[in-house]
């Protein structure tokens, strides 16, 4: 492919794609197996994965804008100086929306194949960014640093210390899950793997799929180190969960298995409700109890049902 085009592509998928939230670009400018790590660390592979981290930008800077510094290009390598604006209007990193204007920072490194992006790794500058959503805390932020708690994407090391947490918890010891299965299921491509961190110190984790069950979001797994349990990190991760989906789908879903009365009673409390039982269903003698909520407002189901 001619250096120009590329640079051209990558201006598109900036200009068109990024500025202007045109999910539909991405199938024209993306390799369907593209591999991505984005500006805030998250990592994704496949369109359907990259359009969710997409829409994870969007709900937390709805008028995200990137600016193209500098484009360096060599064949089918791409490399890009990029400075990102927008105001904090959602969650990001456990922070709760500032309404802050935010600027940061980034490079980022393309490989095109066939006159698509195959490969994007971008290295934003989170420290500078996190700076501005935290300093001054404005009463809305309060609350989350306070609780010192973040919650960001899991790197490599994270998904390991998530695997080791689930082999070693209930309920997947009853279910038999052994740490290879739990490491599969913490790598897998098409699961979001988010950490809760206190400080340094990793206190939970959650997995998330957008579209796990009927075509809707799925907290696949969710589970917090047993010395952090009892102080609101679950429930923070699942709170976490539905704004992050929130512009997007109108119902979460998570599994509680039959024997595991505590969970269950948390979901409940949080506003989930049992819409089936799933019947020896991982193992025999015990069901996963199946549990929806609406992530739509009251303004919404009124406004739909009119
Ligand atoms: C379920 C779980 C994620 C909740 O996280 P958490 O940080 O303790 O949750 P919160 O502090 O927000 O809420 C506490 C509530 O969680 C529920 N809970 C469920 N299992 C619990 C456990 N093993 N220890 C403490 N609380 C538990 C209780 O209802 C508790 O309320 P209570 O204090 O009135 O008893 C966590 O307990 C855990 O990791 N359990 C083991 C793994 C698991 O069961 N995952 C869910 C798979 S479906």
């Amino acid at each position: 492919m001619a250096m120009q085009s590329s640079a051209r592509l990558i201006r598109r998928y900036y200009h068109e794609m990024w500025n202007r939230w045109n999910f539909a670009l991405a199938h024209q400018l993306l390799a369907p197996r593209i591999r991505f790590r984005g500006s805030l660390g998250v990592e994704v592979r496949g369109i359907e994965a990259f359009k969710g981290y997409m829409r994870h930008v969007q709900s937390a800077f709805p008028d995200f804008s990137n600016t193209i510094e500098e484009v360096v290009s060599q064949r089918t390598r791409i490399v890009a100086r990029l400075s990102y604006r927008g105001t904090h209007r959602g969650e990001l990193f456990g922070i709760p929306p500032t309404g802050k204007r935010i600027a940061y920072s980034g490079a980022a490194f393309f490989r095109i194949s066939r006159g698509k992006i195959a490969a994007g790794w971008v290295l934003g500058d989170t420290a500078a960014l996190i700076r501005q959503l935290d300093a001054p805390p404005s009463s809305q932020s309060r609350g989350a640093t306070e609780s010192g708690l973040r919650i960001v994407a899991a790197n490599a090391g994270q998904r390991d210390w998530a695997a080791s947490l689930m082999a070693s918890s209930e309920p997947w010891i009853t279910l038999r899950r052994d740490l290879a299965s739990c490491r599969t299921a913490c790598h897998r491509p098409d699961s979001l793997l988010f950490v809760a961190l206190s400080g340094t110190e990793t206190c939970g984790f959650i997995i998330l799929q957008r579209r796990g069950v009927a075509d809707s979001p799925y907290i696949k797994s969710l589970a917090v180190a047993e010395q952090h349990r009892g102080r609101g990190v679950g429930s923070r991760l699942i709170r976490f969960a539905e704004d992050f989906f929130r512009l997007s789908a109108s119902h979460i879903f998570i599994c509680a298995s039959s024997f595991n009365s505590r969970a269950r009673a948390l979901y409940e409390r949080l506003g989930y409700a049992h819409v089936a039982e799933l019947k020896d269903f991982v193992i025999p003698g015990a069901s996963e109890i199946l549990m929806r909520k609406s992530l739509l407002s009251t303004a919404q189901v009124n406004a739909s049902a009119r």
